[in-house]
């Protein structure tokens, strides 16, 4: 099973920006933690960051052309205002789960509204990195409960 990884705007800043929202783990950690966490569980990552939005659609584009099984996104703040990722995940139709390391409902207002999360399956948000490995054992569920319909 192969799942492409986007981590939109300012993710690459995690472990130096708020970390009593976000922790202090930095970026590059959490990517080999979620790495190391799906080779347990026999699946192949990718990981895509960009702090610009086009590059984040051409990410998700390139998961339909490339035959990902599943793609995990946290779109940072994008996730509140940009109906073009929301579009992109539409056309792709690939498997997504929406993730925050935060509990974006807990947050300011601006926070509790995501307009790309209509398009996930579900979206995981408040369990900081640990959100990432539970997205993962939800996307390979998913996949079990469609190889016994089918
Ligand atoms: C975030 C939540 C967003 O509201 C925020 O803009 C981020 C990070 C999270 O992972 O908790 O950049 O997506």
């Amino acid at each position: 099973m192969r799942i492409m990884v986007i981590n939109g705007p300012n993710l690459n800043m995690v472990g130096i920006r708020e970390k009593g929202i976000y922790g202090t783990r930095d970026f590059n950690d959490i990517c080999n933690y979620i790495k190391l966490e799906a080779e347990k569980r026999n699946v192949d990552i990718t990981f895509f960051q960009s702090n610009i939005e086009g590059e984040i659609i051409n990410a998700i584009h390139n998961t339909y052309y490339e035959k990902y099984d599943g793609i995990i996104i946290n779109p940072g703040a994008f996730t509140h205002y940009s109906y073009a990722i929301f579009d992109a995940i539409k056309a792709v139709n690939i498997k997504t789960i929406e993730v925050h390391l935060s509990n974006v409902h807990a947050r300011e207002e601006f926070r509790h509204k995501s307009v790309t999360a209509p398009a996930c399956i579900g979206q995981i948000c408040g369990f900081k990195e640990f959100g990432y490995i539970m997205a993962i054992d939800a996307l390979i569920n998913i996949e079990k409960e469609l190889k016994i319909e089918n």
